[in-house]
Protein backbone atom coordinates (compact mmCIF):
# COMPACT_ATOMS: atom_id res chain seq x y z
CA UNK A 1 0.00 0.00 0.00
CA UNK A 2 0.80 3.50 -0.86
CA UNK A 3 0.75 6.81 1.32
CA UNK A 4 1.36 10.46 0.93
CA UNK A 5 2.68 11.25 3.81
CA UNK A 6 1.75 15.41 3.67
CA UNK A 7 3.68 17.28 6.73
CA UNK A 8 7.42 15.70 7.79
CA UNK A 9 7.76 17.77 11.11
CA UNK A 10 7.53 15.99 14.55
CA UNK A 11 4.76 14.05 13.97
CA UNK A 12 4.76 13.41 10.16
CA UNK A 13 8.54 13.15 10.54
CA UNK A 14 7.83 10.01 12.44
CA UNK A 15 5.42 8.62 9.69
CA UNK A 16 8.49 8.66 7.14
CA UNK A 17 10.68 6.99 9.51
CA UNK A 18 8.10 3.95 9.89
CA UNK A 19 7.07 3.41 6.50
CA UNK A 20 9.35 1.98 3.92
CA UNK A 21 11.05 4.13 1.27
CA UNK A 22 8.45 2.31 -1.83
CA UNK A 23 5.72 2.84 0.51
CA UNK A 24 6.09 6.65 0.53
CA UNK A 25 4.71 9.37 -1.97
CA UNK A 26 5.86 12.49 -1.92
CA UNK A 27 6.50 12.90 1.51
CA UNK A 28 5.23 16.81 1.51
CA UNK A 29 5.92 19.84 3.41
CA UNK A 30 4.78 23.61 2.73
CA UNK A 31 8.07 23.67 -0.03
CA UNK A 32 6.76 20.86 -1.74
CA UNK A 33 3.25 20.76 -1.60
CA UNK A 34 1.10 17.84 -3.36
CA UNK A 35 -0.58 17.97 -6.50
CA UNK A 36 -4.00 16.27 -7.59
CA UNK A 37 -1.68 13.81 -10.20
CA UNK A 38 0.75 13.15 -7.16
CA UNK A 39 -1.60 12.40 -4.53
CA UNK A 40 -3.49 9.67 -6.98
CA UNK A 41 -0.35 8.02 -7.14
CA UNK A 42 -0.90 6.76 -3.85
CA UNK A 43 -3.85 4.76 -2.15
CA UNK A 44 -4.34 7.20 1.27
CA UNK A 45 -3.11 10.24 2.50
CA UNK A 46 -1.89 10.88 6.54
CA UNK A 47 -2.03 14.33 7.44
CA UNK A 48 0.33 16.13 10.20
CA UNK A 49 0.25 19.51 8.91
CA UNK A 50 -0.75 22.94 11.00
CA UNK A 51 -4.42 23.96 11.03
CA UNK A 52 -3.19 27.32 8.90
CA UNK A 53 -2.21 24.71 5.97
CA UNK A 54 -5.46 22.90 5.82
CA UNK A 55 -7.52 24.87 4.03
CA UNK A 56 -5.49 24.93 1.01
CA UNK A 57 -5.43 21.00 0.82
CA UNK A 58 -8.75 20.47 1.31
CA UNK A 59 -9.39 20.96 -2.55
CA UNK A 60 -6.59 18.53 -3.91
CA UNK A 61 -7.45 16.01 -1.65
CA UNK A 62 -11.08 16.04 -2.78
CA UNK A 63 -10.00 16.08 -6.33
CA UNK A 64 -7.69 12.83 -5.73
CA UNK A 65 -10.57 11.35 -3.97
CA UNK A 66 -7.93 9.17 -2.09
CA UNK A 67 -9.01 8.25 1.44
CA UNK A 68 -7.17 10.41 4.11
CA UNK A 69 -6.42 10.35 7.71
CA UNK A 70 -6.09 13.90 8.98
CA UNK A 71 -4.01 14.37 12.45
CA UNK A 72 -4.45 18.36 12.55
CA UNK A 73 -5.53 19.51 15.64
CA UNK A 74 -6.94 22.90 16.01
CA UNK A 75 -8.69 23.14 12.33
CA UNK A 76 -12.84 24.33 12.46
CA UNK A 77 -14.00 21.79 10.01
CA UNK A 78 -16.37 22.66 7.53
CA UNK A 79 -19.88 21.75 8.87
CA UNK A 80 -20.98 20.37 5.27
CA UNK A 81 -17.68 18.49 4.89
CA UNK A 82 -19.28 15.26 5.73
CA UNK A 83 -22.42 15.63 3.53
CA UNK A 84 -19.71 16.95 0.47
CA UNK A 85 -17.56 13.54 1.25
CA UNK A 86 -20.54 11.43 0.97
CA UNK A 87 -21.45 13.32 -2.59
CA UNK A 88 -18.15 12.35 -3.72
CA UNK A 89 -17.83 9.04 -1.59
CA UNK A 90 -14.64 9.87 -0.38
CA UNK A 91 -14.04 8.25 3.12
CA UNK A 92 -11.48 10.84 5.56
CA UNK A 93 -11.10 10.27 9.36
CA UNK A 94 -9.71 12.88 12.00
CA UNK A 95 -8.31 11.79 15.19
CA UNK A 96 -6.98 14.51 17.53
CA UNK A 97 -5.18 11.25 19.40
CA UNK A 98 -4.11 8.90 17.35
CA UNK A 99 -2.38 6.56 19.61
CA UNK A 100 -4.17 3.28 19.63
CA UNK A 101 -3.08 3.06 23.36
CA UNK A 102 -5.15 5.93 24.40
CA UNK A 103 -8.10 4.08 22.44
CA UNK A 104 -8.05 1.50 24.70
CA UNK A 105 -8.20 3.72 27.44
CA UNK A 106 -10.98 5.92 26.01
CA UNK A 107 -13.27 2.40 26.42
CA UNK A 108 -11.65 1.49 30.10
CA UNK A 109 -12.69 4.95 30.88
CA UNK A 110 -16.25 4.01 29.64
CA UNK A 111 -16.69 0.90 31.74
CA UNK A 112 -15.28 2.66 34.90
CA UNK A 113 -17.80 5.78 34.51
CA UNK A 114 -20.61 3.60 33.52
CA UNK A 115 -20.04 1.13 36.33
CA UNK A 116 -19.00 3.85 39.18
CA UNK A 117 -22.27 4.37 40.16
CA UNK A 118 -21.81 1.11 42.53
CA UNK A 119 -19.60 2.28 44.68
CA UNK A 120 -19.80 4.74 47.62
CA UNK A 121 -19.32 8.35 46.94
CA UNK A 122 -16.24 8.18 44.19
CA UNK A 123 -14.26 11.17 43.96
CA UNK A 124 -12.52 11.09 39.53
CA UNK A 125 -8.89 12.89 39.68
CA UNK A 126 -7.03 13.10 36.42
CA UNK A 127 -3.91 14.38 36.46
CA UNK A 128 -1.69 15.12 33.41
CA UNK A 129 2.22 15.53 33.72
CA UNK A 130 4.23 17.21 30.16
CA UNK A 131 7.14 18.73 29.08
CA UNK A 132 7.96 22.32 30.58
CA UNK A 133 7.49 24.06 26.90
CA UNK A 134 3.39 23.02 26.85
CA UNK A 135 1.65 25.92 26.68
CA UNK A 136 -1.98 25.03 27.57
CA UNK A 137 -2.81 23.05 30.66
CA UNK A 138 -4.95 21.21 31.13
CA UNK A 139 -4.24 19.19 27.94
CA UNK A 140 -6.66 18.29 25.34
CA UNK A 141 -6.20 14.26 26.23
CA UNK A 142 -7.18 15.20 30.09
CA UNK A 143 -10.59 17.13 28.90
CA UNK A 144 -11.44 14.26 26.68
CA UNK A 145 -10.29 11.86 29.84
CA UNK A 146 -13.47 13.35 31.53
CA UNK A 147 -15.88 13.53 28.54
CA UNK A 148 -14.81 9.48 28.18
CA UNK A 149 -15.30 8.99 31.85
CA UNK A 150 -18.49 11.06 32.00
CA UNK A 151 -18.12 11.81 35.11
CA UNK A 152 -17.54 15.20 37.20
CA UNK A 153 -13.16 14.98 37.79
CA UNK A 154 -10.62 17.26 39.24
CA UNK A 155 -8.03 17.90 36.67
CA UNK A 156 -4.63 18.82 37.82
CA UNK A 157 -1.36 19.77 35.32
CA UNK A 158 2.37 19.19 36.25
CA UNK A 159 4.72 20.78 33.50
CA UNK A 160 8.22 19.53 33.93
CA UNK A 161 11.49 18.20 32.26
CA UNK A 162 11.15 16.56 28.34
CA UNK A 163 7.97 14.30 29.65
CA UNK A 164 5.68 13.48 26.27
CA UNK A 165 2.28 12.84 28.29
CA UNK A 166 1.57 11.13 31.10
CA UNK A 167 -2.28 10.94 32.62
CA UNK A 168 -3.51 9.40 35.15
CA UNK A 169 -6.74 8.55 36.95
CA UNK A 170 -7.32 8.27 40.33
CA UNK A 171 -11.06 6.91 41.53
CA UNK A 172 -11.08 7.03 45.42
CA UNK A 173 -13.79 5.78 48.15
CA UNK A 174 -12.86 5.66 51.50
CA UNK A 175 -12.61 2.25 51.23
CA UNK A 176 -10.68 1.69 47.93
CA UNK A 177 -8.94 2.98 45.22
CA UNK A 178 -8.64 2.67 41.47
CA UNK A 179 -5.85 3.68 39.22
CA UNK A 180 -5.24 3.79 35.34
CA UNK A 181 -2.10 5.41 33.73
CA UNK A 182 -1.15 6.13 30.30
CA UNK A 183 2.48 7.02 29.49
CA UNK A 184 3.79 8.21 25.88
CA UNK A 185 7.39 7.14 25.10
CA UNK A 186 7.85 7.83 21.81
CA UNK A 187 5.43 10.47 18.96
CA UNK A 188 6.00 7.57 17.09
CA UNK A 189 2.51 6.50 18.58
CA UNK A 190 0.70 8.86 16.91
CA UNK A 191 2.18 7.84 13.30
CA UNK A 192 1.46 4.10 13.85
CA UNK A 193 -2.03 5.03 15.15
CA UNK A 194 -2.42 7.17 11.64
CA UNK A 195 -1.10 4.49 9.54
CA UNK A 196 -3.56 1.98 11.18
CA UNK A 197 -6.09 4.53 10.57
CA UNK A 198 -5.54 4.92 6.81
CA UNK A 199 -5.42 1.08 6.49
CA UNK A 200 -8.47 1.00 8.18
CA UNK A 201 -9.70 3.32 5.47
CA UNK A 202 -8.31 1.34 2.26
CA UNK A 203 -9.07 -2.23 3.42
CA UNK A 204 -12.01 -1.87 6.01
CA UNK A 205 -15.81 -2.14 5.38
CA UNK A 206 -15.56 1.65 6.18
CA UNK A 207 -18.51 3.92 4.10
CA UNK A 208 -17.85 7.42 2.95
CA UNK A 209 -17.99 10.53 5.09
CA UNK A 210 -16.30 12.40 7.53
CA UNK A 211 -15.26 9.73 10.38
CA UNK A 212 -13.81 10.19 13.87
CA UNK A 213 -10.91 7.55 14.60
CA UNK A 214 -12.83 6.78 17.74
CA UNK A 215 -16.08 5.18 15.79
CA UNK A 216 -13.38 3.61 13.24
CA UNK A 217 -11.79 1.65 16.29
CA UNK A 218 -14.81 0.58 17.97
CA UNK A 219 -16.19 -0.84 14.61
CA UNK A 220 -12.79 -2.98 14.20
CA UNK A 221 -13.23 -3.76 18.38
CA UNK A 222 -16.14 -5.25 17.87
CA UNK A 223 -15.79 -7.21 14.58
N1 LIG B 1 -3.83 13.66 16.04
C1 LIG B 1 -2.72 13.36 16.69
O1 LIG B 1 -2.55 12.28 17.24
C2 LIG B 1 -1.61 14.39 16.70
C3 LIG B 1 -0.36 14.09 17.29
C4 LIG B 1 0.64 15.05 17.21
C5 LIG B 1 0.41 16.27 16.56
N2 LIG B 1 -0.82 16.52 16.03
C6 LIG B 1 -1.15 17.72 15.28
O2 LIG B 1 -0.56 17.61 13.97
C7 LIG B 1 -0.24 18.90 13.48
C8 LIG B 1 1.23 18.93 13.11
O3 LIG B 1 1.99 18.77 14.29
P1 LIG B 1 3.59 18.66 14.28
O4 LIG B 1 4.00 18.80 15.69
O5 LIG B 1 4.04 17.47 13.51
O6 LIG B 1 3.95 20.00 13.45
P2 LIG B 1 5.32 20.48 12.81
O7 LIG B 1 6.47 19.78 13.44
O8 LIG B 1 5.29 21.97 12.83
O9 LIG B 1 5.22 19.99 11.27
C9 LIG B 1 4.26 20.52 10.39
C10 LIG B 1 4.56 20.03 8.98
O10 LIG B 1 3.54 20.51 8.10
C11 LIG B 1 4.15 21.01 6.92
N3 LIG B 1 3.31 22.00 6.24
C12 LIG B 1 2.97 23.24 6.66
N4 LIG B 1 2.18 23.84 5.75
C13 LIG B 1 2.02 22.95 4.73
C14 LIG B 1 1.31 22.99 3.49
N5 LIG B 1 0.58 24.05 3.12
N6 LIG B 1 1.36 21.90 2.68
C15 LIG B 1 2.09 20.81 3.04
N7 LIG B 1 2.77 20.72 4.21
C16 LIG B 1 2.74 21.78 5.04
C17 LIG B 1 5.43 21.62 7.43
O11 LIG B 1 6.32 21.86 6.38
P3 LIG B 1 7.60 22.85 6.56
O12 LIG B 1 8.53 22.14 7.50
O13 LIG B 1 8.11 22.99 5.17
O14 LIG B 1 7.05 24.12 7.14
C18 LIG B 1 5.90 20.51 8.39
O15 LIG B 1 6.52 19.47 7.69
C19 LIG B 1 -0.65 19.87 14.60
O16 LIG B 1 -1.96 20.32 14.36
C20 LIG B 1 -0.61 19.00 15.85
O17 LIG B 1 -1.42 19.49 16.90
C21 LIG B 1 -1.82 15.59 16.09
Amino acid sequence: MKFAVIGTGKTGGKVVEILKEDQIVGPFDSSNKPTVEKLKEADAAILFVPAAAVDELIDPLMDSKIPAAWGTTGYDWPDDLDHQLKEKNIKWLQASNFSLGMNIVRRCLNIIGQSASVLDEPEFHIHEIHHKHKQDAPSGTAISWEEWLGKEAKITSERKGDIKGIHKLEVKTDAESIHLEHKAHDRKIFAQGAIWAAEQLVNADISPGFHDLSTIFDNVMQK
